[in-house]
């Protein structure tokens, strides 16, 4: 009788075993099929990497750097030469591949002259994208010194009166005395460099008003924002809202690659700087893209939040953008960190599935979709080398955070 208990109870502690191991294994997998595998965002990273060495030929033999499907290589002074430098040093740190770091360092040093750059605002893109990567892994101190001499540059599109940077030059075609775009936001992060790498504070200060600004004028009170606004560079007086990208009617108009561009730039000034309004003002932009009702359910945007009409063309750039500065937000939101964080794992995984993933192999760009200028029909529903940029930011961020908001 004793034998048969014993053995009654060894089947119990059995049974029990395995259903214990088996809830484990079903919450594990429930783990893994909710979100990004780390499998799968190393299967993207590979497949990156064929793109990126599709690309290098053509960059070595020329010394220009792919821009988009519709554009192709464009030459060092292109707003977008920083990108591509920036996916190698994205790749390089995902990877940890020797070759990928020499093709990093090559690709970086072709856009240095940039530092110089003073024709627009995007300066900050050219420099922070390729540069601030090399130094933030690297440490190399050369690329400290160009970052600062960036800086120095950035500033002298500055005016006091109206407290901003002039993104574009002065148009009479259009009106504009001084334009200041949203996209603008994007370039403070240099200037907050400058000042953490030179201990001067003008740069820090010029990003802070730059900020307000913006928040002031630019926003409407929806949280929808618009592309273009005029001022009047002898008073500072704002004169008009304007447009060049997205919707043509500046009363409207909501570029969704725009509204990114506001979100991750507050939500990065709220970072650097501690200021209580940036993570208002971020989670307020927030709250009016993901309460969109022109969101597609996949969540990646159409080309404006507002467009004449719907379905229209996506713009993959502008969820990988959204998704990147999101999983920031993330972050730094203890009331609403786990919502950001879904919605961007959404994204991701919409960006990360056949329908945007290029697997082809072929041509030098990881998402499709995306879309340069609509109304202007220009680079249209095809690859943008930012959006790889934006993804694999995000992915690198995704990977990190995830388990902390698993656990939430
Ligand atoms: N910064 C230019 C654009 O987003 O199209």
């Amino acid at each position: 009788m004793k034998k048969h208990l014993t053995k009654l109870r060894q089947w119990v502690a059995a049974g029990l075993s395995v259903f214990i191991l088996s809830i484990t294994v079903n919450a594990s997998t429930a783990q893994t099929s909710s979100g990004l595998s780390d499998q799968k965002i190393a299967s993207i990273f590979a497949l990156e990497k064929v793109y990126l060495n599709n690309a290098y030929n053509t960059v070595q033999k020329t010394g220009k750097l792919p821009r988009s499907t519709a554009k192709g290589f464009q030459t060092v002074s292109d707003w977008t030469s920083g990108f591509y430098p920036g996916n190698l040093w994205f790749t390089y740190e995902f990877t940890k591949d020797k070759d990928i770091l020499k093709k990093a360092e090559y690709a970086t040093a072709l856009v240095e002259n940039n530092k110089y750059f003073s024709t627009d605002h995007d300066i900050g893109f050219m420099i922070y994208c390729s540069y601030g990567n090399g130094y933030r892994l690297t440490k190399n101190p050369k690329y400290k010194e160009v970052i600062v001499e960036a800086s120095k540059t950035a500033i002298r599109r500055y005016n006091p009166e109206v407290k901003s940077i002039m993104s574009w030059s002065p148009d009479t075609a259009r009106d504009w005395k001084f334009p200041v775009i949203i996209d603008n936001m994007m370039n403070l992060e240099l200037l907050l460099k400058g000042t953490e790498f030179t201990g001067d504070s003008t740069y820090y200060h010029i990003a802070i008003n730059h900020a307000n600004t913006t928040m002031k004028n630019q926003y409407r009170d929806d949280f929808s924002c618009s592309h273009v606004v005029d001022y009047d560079p002898a008073t500072g007086q704002m004169r008009k809202r304007d447009w060049n990208n997205g919707n043509s009617d500046p009363a409207t108009a909501s570029w969704s690659r725009g509204q990114s561009w506001g979100l991750y730039g507050f939500t990065f000034m709220y970072q650097s700087t501690g200021k209580k309004e940036y993570l208002v003002q971020a989670e307020n932009v927030a709250s009016y893209i993901l309460n969109n009702p022109n969101m597609p359910k996949d969540m990646v945007p159409y080309w404006d939040y507002r467009a004449p009409k719907y379905p229209t063309l996506r713009d993959a750039s502008a969820g990988a953008l959204l998704a990147s500065g999101l999983l920031k937000l993330a972050t730094l939101s203890p009331e609403n960190g786990k919502k950001y964080f879904k919605s961007a794992e959404r994204m991701l995984q919409s960006l990360a599935s056949d329908a945007y993933l290029n697997t082809s192999g072929q041509g030098d760009y990881l998402l499709k979709h995306a879309t340069g200028n609509f109304l202007r029909k220009s680079e249209l529903d095809g690859g943008l080398i930012y959006a790889d940029y934006y993804f694999l930011e995000a992915l690198l961020a995704y990977q990190k955070i995830k388990k902390q908001f698993d656990k939430v």
